[in-house]
C-alpha cells in the first residue's frame, strides 16, 4: 500500500466532458471519458490527500475516499470549481470543458420542418475555468492543466502554460487512438516554468501514481520559492 503521506493536502480535480444542452432532448459534448481525472483522484486519495472530484457526465465509479460533485454543463463546473479552488492547495483541470454553449437553450424539442433544410445554432463562449482559477489574487491554489493535442504537442502545451498562467501542464497526443480519449493508456509530457519531463506510455493508473509524485515535487518547490 502507498504511504499516506499527503494527509495535509486538499486537492480538487475537474474531470470528464461537459454537456451543453440544445433543447430538452439534445446536447453538444465531446469524447472525454473522465478516466485520467478519476485515476488521478484515486492516486491522490491513496496517498491520503483530501480529494474533491468535480465530474462532468461520465460512467465511472467514484474512487475510494474521494468527495464527488457531479455537474453537467461548463457553467455548473465553473461555479463548483471557483468555490472549491480557494479551499484547496492544488487545482487540477483534467476536464474537457466545452468551449462554447448554446446562446439560448430551446425550452421545447426543436422540430424538423419540411420547408427548411438548414438549422443554425448560435453558440457563445464558456468561461475558461482554469484561467479564472489561475487569476485568483487571494488563496490561489497551485494550478495544473492538461492539454490534449493532435499536433505540435510540446509547442501548444508550453503556449497554454504561459497564456493561462499555469504552474504545470500535462500534455498528451490524442492523435494516437491507443492513447488519451477513452483509452486505458496514456503518455504525458510535463512542462513547468523552468523545466520539462516525459512520462512514457503506461496505464492511466500507473501514470497517475507517477504524476502525483511530479506534481507534489513541483508544489513543494513552489511553496519554498
Ligand atoms: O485551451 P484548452 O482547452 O486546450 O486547455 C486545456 C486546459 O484548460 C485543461 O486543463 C482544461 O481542463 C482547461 N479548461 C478549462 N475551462 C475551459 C477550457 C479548458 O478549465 N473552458
Amino acid at each position: 500500500a502507498p504511504r499516506r503521506d499527503l494527509a495535509h493536502l486538499n486537492v480538487v480535480i475537474t474531470a470528464g466532458p461537459t454537456r451543453e444542452a440544445i433543447d430538452p432532448v439534445r446536447y453538444i459534448s465531446n469524447h472525454s471519458s473522465g478516466k485520467m481525472g478519476f485515476a488521478l483522484a484515486d492516486a491522490f486519495a491513496e496517498r491520503g490527500a483530501k480529494v474533491t472530484l468535480i465530474a462532468g457526465p461520465v460512467n465511472l465509479p467514484t474512487p475510494r475516499n474521494v468527495t464527488r460533485i457531479d455537474v453537467v454543463s461548463a457553467q455548473q463546473m465553473y461555479q463548483q470549481a471557483m468555490q472549491s479552488a480557494v479551499e484547496n492547495h492544488i487545482f487540477i483541470g483534467c476536464a474537457a470543458v466545452a468551449d462554447y454553449r448554446l446562446e439560448q437553450i430551446a425550452t421545447q424539442k426543436i422540430k424538423k420542418t419540411a420547408d427548411n433544410d438548414e438549422l443554425t445554432l448560435k453558440l457563445v463562449k464558456n468561461p475558461d475555468i482554469i484561467t479564472n482559477v489561475a487569476q485568483l489574487r487571494e488563496k490561489r491554489p497551485f494550478v495544473v492543466g492538461f492539454a490534449a493535442e493532435t499536433q505540435n504537442v510540446a509547442e501548444y502545451a508550453k503556449d497554454k502554460l504561459q497564456r493561462k498562467n499555469l504552474d504545470m501542464i500535462c500534455a498528451n497526443d490524442v492523435s494516437d487512438s491507443a492513447l488519451g480519449f477513452n483509452s486505458e493508456h496514456n503518455a504525458l509530457q510535463l512542462f513547468w516554468q523552468n523545466g520539462a519531463e516525459s512520462l512514457p506510455q503506461d496505464t492511466k493508473r500507473n501514470l497517475s501514481a507517477q504524476l502525483v509524485e511530479k506534481i507534489i515535487a513541483r508544489y513543494n518547490q513552489s511553496s519554498v520559492d
